[in-house]
């Protein structure tokens, strides 16, 4: 511990000078110590190309300089200018073939970077880093990725549950079912999942209402939305008794024509059971009067 403590303090010493005498030379040299700066974010639709900028104050060429782009993570970078050229030996595979350092204003300390064609992984915070022969410094910048998804799919799968699915959007979108009078519905179920493309998909469920419309509004964070209505039920009755309606009337002619039917038979059964009684009873009375006859 002693012999620890004797070797730090005149150490510490040292260190304090040294940063001493550094400190009071940039003090006099100012050209050397600069600040890097850029936007708070940048958005960007997803698919196009974005321009993250970068810039040196004071105004100064940077030409030599190393400038390196790094994506919270510091092992790979998304791309590297060092020795007066770019570097892509070590750069994150997700960013290969898309990133350009524009060049054309390096000398006045303005050296934004170009990324094409903007997925929704790219979306995060980016770090400028610069760095001379006696100093560095960084900014940070945050790219938002949005994408607007399709347009709402509206389906009765189920008799009585209404279904409403969207896909493709970024950031998280919500979902909000509306009847025709304008009134929110609340869903039975909700569900966003990622698709392979990182992008969101989401599913929503309502038990089918009695209003005849309803809309289904799917927005993200942007207020990008798209919406789908869907006429549930006719005016009155709904949907599925059309096919009831039908069975219900073709069961009652079948009725009607069974009971015609019954009836014309039972008035021919009856009517010839009466001519056979009448029949009969001019017989009997024939008779009758007959023996009369001949008993007188
Ligand atoms: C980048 O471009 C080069 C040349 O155009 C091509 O050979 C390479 O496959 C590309 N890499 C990726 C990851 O697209
Ligand atoms: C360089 O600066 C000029 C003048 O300010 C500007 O018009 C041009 O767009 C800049 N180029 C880049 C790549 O930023
Ligand atoms: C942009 O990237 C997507 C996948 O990330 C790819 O399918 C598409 O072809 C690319 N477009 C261009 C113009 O490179
Ligand atoms: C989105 O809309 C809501 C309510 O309509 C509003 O409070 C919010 O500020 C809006 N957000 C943006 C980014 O426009």
């Amino acid at each position: 511990m002693k012999r620890y403590a004797g070797h730090f303090y005149p150490r510490l010493g040292k260190v304090t000078v040294a940063l001493f005498i550094l400190c009071s030379m940039s003090e006099g040299s100012r050209s050397v110590r600069f600040q890097v700066s850029s936007t708070p974010s940048v958005s960007v639709a997803l698919g196009s190309d974005v321009l993250l900028p970068c810039r040196m104050t004071p105004e100064m060429n940077a030409e030599k300089m190393e400038i390196c782009w790094f994506k919270t993570i510091f092992e790979h970078y998304v791309h590297l200018y060092i020795n007066g050229k770019d570097d892509y030996t070590a750069q994150m595979p997700q960013f290969a073939n898309r990133t350009e350092l524009l060049k054309e204003n390096i000398t006045r300390g303005i050296f934004p970077l170009m990324i094409r064609n903007v997925t929704a992984q790219d979306s995060g915070i980016y770090d400028c880093f610069v760095e001379s022969t006696k100093h560095h410094n960084s900014a940070a910048v945050e790219l938002l990725v949005n994408a607007v998804g399709s347009l709402p799919v509206i389906s009765t799968i189920a008799d009585d549950t209404v279904f409403c699915e969207s896909h493709g959007w970024y950031p998280e979108p919500y979902l909000i079912w509306t009847d025709n009078e304008g009134n929110k519905v609340i869903p039975a179920m909700e569900n966003t999942f990622r698709d392979e493309n990182n992008l969101y998909h989401i599913i929503s469920d309502i038990p089918k209402p009695t209003t005849s419309k309803i809309t289904c509004t799917v927005s993200n964070s942007l207020n990008q939305s798209k919406q789908s209505s869907r006429q549930i039920r006719d005016t009155g009755f709904p949907e599925t008794s059309h096919t009831s309606i039908i069975l219900i009337c073709i069961i009652s002619l079948c009725c009607c024509l069974v009971f015609a039917m019954a009836f014309f038979i039972r008035c021919k059964i009856y009517k010839r059971t009466r001519l056979f009684n009448h029949f009969y009873e001019m017989r009997h009375k024939k008779r009758t009067q007959e023996k009369e006859l001949l008993s007188s």
